[in-house]
């Protein structure tokens, strides 16, 4: 039921921003630095709705966390940091690392399972929302990091 309700966001998503780009007929130059950050805003929709499936119940609406147990994700090292380590913390998981000076008591799971889009839509959202500003998180990105 979720899942089929996040496949139609993803589709309208698509649909949308396929629309989108077929009302613009001019070069093809300047569609692509239109269609580069409209392909940002595309992702922060579908990461809003991977983070509501899978991020929110423990960092909360947002992104506050609970204290002493889930971290927030409001300008933490991790969140503004290195880009490859904050794939590796989505896809390994996190126990016991003490952030920015504060410990937590619950684990963060592994999710490999998301695919590499969710991952990335997923990041660059938490990166841009709960008061953060940070460059968007590409595919290409956390597929690098997934290879390794
Ligand atoms: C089961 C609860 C849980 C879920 C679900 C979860 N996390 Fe976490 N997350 C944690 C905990 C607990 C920590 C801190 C672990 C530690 O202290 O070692 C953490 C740490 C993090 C960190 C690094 C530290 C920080 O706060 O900046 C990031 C980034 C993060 N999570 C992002 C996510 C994202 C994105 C998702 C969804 C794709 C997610 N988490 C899902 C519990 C969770």
């Amino acid at each position: 039921m979720k899942r089929s309700l996040l496949t139609l966001l993803i589709v309208s998503g698509v649909l949308l921003s396929a629309s989108a780009q077929t009302k613009k007929p001019q070069t093809t130059q300047k569609a692509s630095t239109t269609s580069s950050s409209a392909a940002v805003k595309a992702s922060l929709s579908r990461g809003q709705a991977v983070y509501t499936t899978y991020c929110l119940p423990c960092h909360q609406a947002d992104g506050g966390g609970v204290p002493g147990l889930n971290a927030p994700l409001i300008k933490t090292s991790q969140v503004l940091g290195s880009k490859p380590a904050l794939i590796n913390i989505i896809l390994k998981g996190m126990q016991g690392v003490e952030i920015d000076g504060e410990m937590y008591s619950n684990a963060m799971p592994p999710m490999t399972h998301l695919t590499n889009q969710q991952i990335a839509d997923v990041l660059t959202y938490v990166r841009n929302n709960f008061g953060n500003k940070a460059s968007a998180v590409t595919v290409a990105e956390v597929n690098a990091v997934r290879k390794k």
